[in-house]
């Protein structure tokens, strides 16, 4: 059993995937801590020195380690429905997607200073609006379930997954 959460920046895909797993009994990968982890440094740090493209392969380095692992919940970064390769990988998984309002992203990233994309940016809205565009598709394409935007809480979240995967489950 294999769960991989999928959805844009500041969707919850961690901290749902952290208590989905706990309520699973299963182990969690985060992608970006994995890849902070081997690099040794924040993913700011590497999208400052190496660039966007560099980061990109480390988070595809660090899913393909992650199919080591079969009775787990992945966590990726918003961006990792890119990539061709990386999309394959998915399809190793029950793919849930956390569908998210630029409302609700704009809100849960006004102090974050981490996120390269958004740190960058100087309209924040406009960039989410544009990321969005490209990536909704790609995350329609990729989701085997998916978590319409909430008003919930990510317990409810957890909650909602649970009740989904009971009807909708690849293996
Ligand atoms: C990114 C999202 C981030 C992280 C990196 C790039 C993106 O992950 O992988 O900053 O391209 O949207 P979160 O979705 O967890 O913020």
């Amino acid at each position: 059993m294999r769960l991989i959460l999928i959805g844009p920046m500041a969707s919850g895909k961690s901290t749902v995937g952290r208590r989905l797993s706990k309520r699973l009994n299963l182990n969690f990968i985060d992608i970006d801590e994995e890849v902070e982890k081997s690099a040794g440094v924040s993913i700011s740090w590497i999208f400052d020195v190496e660039g966007e493209e560099k980061f990109r392969e480390r988070e595809t380095k660090e899913l393909v380690k992650s199919l080591n692992y079969d009775k787990c919940v992945i966590s990726t970064g918003g961006g990792t429905v890119l990539s061709e390769k990386n999309r394959d990988i998915l399809k190793k998984g029950t793919v849930i997607y956390l569908e998210t309002s630029i409302q609700t992203q704009l809100e849960r990233t006004i102090n974050d200073k981490n996120r390269p994309l958004l740190k960058e940016s100087n309209d924040r809205e406009q960039t989410l609006r544009e990321l969005k565009k490209i990536r909704d598709p790609l995350f329609n394409k990729c989701a085997d379930i998916t978590i319409k935007e909430a008003k919930n809480s990510h317990n409810e979240v957890v909650d909602e997954i649970v009740i989904k995967l009971g009807i909708k489950w690849k293996k």
